[in-house]
């Protein structure tokens, strides 16, 4: 999927009514099947970002195209057929907790399933296979039929992506894939992801805390500072320097871990975020 912004400002439908925008004035174009990193400080814009293009909040200004069309100038089943082809894997993916495995990783396809196959997936869920290699993809094939509520975070994290490999979505949108994984797992769930959009022909749009990742396995880089673009350069042409002033005075988010997001869990998402 091909995507423009064009002058694109968007808000927490929560943010207060004197706050300002939590992305301004963004610009950007990325091609059908690119591969897009998105590092920036906390705060800096990056998930709204995401949910922009996922077409979870409307811009306050400026405008959204993909492929060519504007979602928001969409009847509403035009929109929600939009909406059918974006994949959208939030932090912490919204997992009912005595669900099995299986059917939480298949309830990926579940946007472009008639409403009686969703419902039967529910109880005889088809494509085991299917959901089976999207696990391996994330070492996690034995925990097929475990109940979601006995993985680990991480596990879980894995299982929210391995969803992502069974849609047939043409545009990823992943936030923070990585958060809850150590160095060897987020090496191998990256490169899952990249490849697995890349098989598809997918464009693949993924925030990451993790800067040295972004630039070893994503070839363009776009980098948020409050709010606005700070730069938007192929990795290659990323430099300690502009590192240094996208994060200025939070430098330990550089260097460090990601911040913790405890209450993320909690925290009521855009109801299009849980459809997947
Ligand atoms: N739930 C919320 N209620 C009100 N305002 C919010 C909320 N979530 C985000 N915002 C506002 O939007 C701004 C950008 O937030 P956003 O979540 O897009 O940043 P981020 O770059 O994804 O941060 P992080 O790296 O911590 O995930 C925040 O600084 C805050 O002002
Ligand atoms: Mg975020």
């Amino acid at each position: 999927m091909k995507i423009a912004l064009n002058g694109v400002s968007a808000r927490h439908p929560a943010a207060k009514p004197d706050a300002p925008d939590a992305i301004r004035d963004l610009s950007v174009e990325i091609a059908n099947g690119e591969q897009v990193a998105i590092i920036g400080a906390s705060g800096s814009g990056k998930t709204t970002l995401l949910h922009v293009l996922a077409c979870a909040l409307k811009p306050t200004r400026g405008s959204l195209q993909l492929n060519g069309a504007d979602p928001w100038s969409q009847s509403t089943s035009d929109l929600q057929r939009t909406r059918g082809k974006l994949f959208l894997a939030p932090q912490v993916p919204p997992l009912p907790p005595r669900q099995r495995v299986v059917t939480a990783v298949l309830a990926g396809r579940l946007p472009n399933q008639s409403l009686i196959a969703s419902l039967r997936s529910l109880f005889y869920p088809s494509g085991i296979g299917l959901a089976e290699a999207a696990l391996a993809r994330f070492d996690l094939a034995e925990k097929l039929f475990e109940r979601v509520d006995r993985l680990s975070g991480g596990e879980r994290q894995r299982v929210g992506l391995a969803r992502s490999l069974v849609s047939d979505a043409s545009l990823f949108l992943v936030d923070e894939p990585l958060s809850a994984l150590d160095p060897t797992r987020s090496t191998q769930a990256i490169s899952s992801l990249t490849n697995g959009a890349k098989e598809r022909g997918a464009t693949l749009v993924c925030t990451l805390h993790q800067v040295d990742t972004a630039l070893a396995s994503f070839p363009r880089i776009i980098g948020l500072r409050e709010g606005l673009l700070a730069f938007d350069l192929p990795a290659t042409r990323v430099t300690d320097e502009l590192l240094r002033s996208l994060y200025a005075n939070k430098l330990d988010e550089l260097t460090g871990a990601a911040p913790a997001h405890e209450d993320l869990a909690q925290t009521p998402l855009p109801a299009v975020m849980h459809c997947r």
